[in-house]
């Protein structure tokens, strides 16, 4: 884990209480929630809210971005069109860690239709706390930049 312990957070209206839970949960790990909203429940357009979090990691700002829409699809979708972001939705622990220790994702998204709030919580801790392992991993982390250019 970088030195960086902003993680942005960003949903649609269809996650607005999974993620006031997640931004209390990602304090208590000992990172900073840096919530970019949507703050009011009105329906909204998840790209905007994807693209914005993922901005954010691209940018450096934040290590690591936590997206959520009622599947974690769409949003996840809006957000790997940005330039420099892996992201992977994950509805158990062992993906989270695994999207962190051989894909080197910097961005994760949950389904708040899809999975429990607990289940939520422990999926930010797994992927959070789960470290890039390098390696032969390495290489396949840069195919996939490569397709980029
Ligand atoms: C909104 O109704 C819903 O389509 C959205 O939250 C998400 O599930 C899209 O992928």
């Amino acid at each position: 884990m970088t030195a960086n312990k902003r993680i942005a957070l960003s949903s649609d209206h269809a996650a607005i209480e999974l993620r006031g839970l997640i931004a209390a949960h990602i304090g208590k790990l000992g990172f900073e929630a840096v919530d970019i909203g949507p703050t009011t429940p009105e329906s909204t357009h998840y790209p905007k809210h994807g693209e914005a979090a993922a901005r954010l990691v691209a940018s450096g700002d934040c290590a690591l971005g936590v997206i959520l829409c009622g599947t974690g699809q769409g949003i996840m979708m809006a957000a790997n069109k940005v330039e420099g972001i892996r992201c992977g939705v994950c509805s158990d622990t062992f993906s989270a860690r695994m999207i962190r220790e051989h894909n080197n994702a910097n961005m994760l998204s949950i389904g708040a239709r899809v999975v429990g709030v607990e289940i939520a919580l422990e999926v930010v801790t797994a992927f959070l706390t789960a470290e890039f392992e390098g390696g032969r991993h390495a290489t396949r982390v840069d195919m996939i930049t490569a397709i980029e250019s």
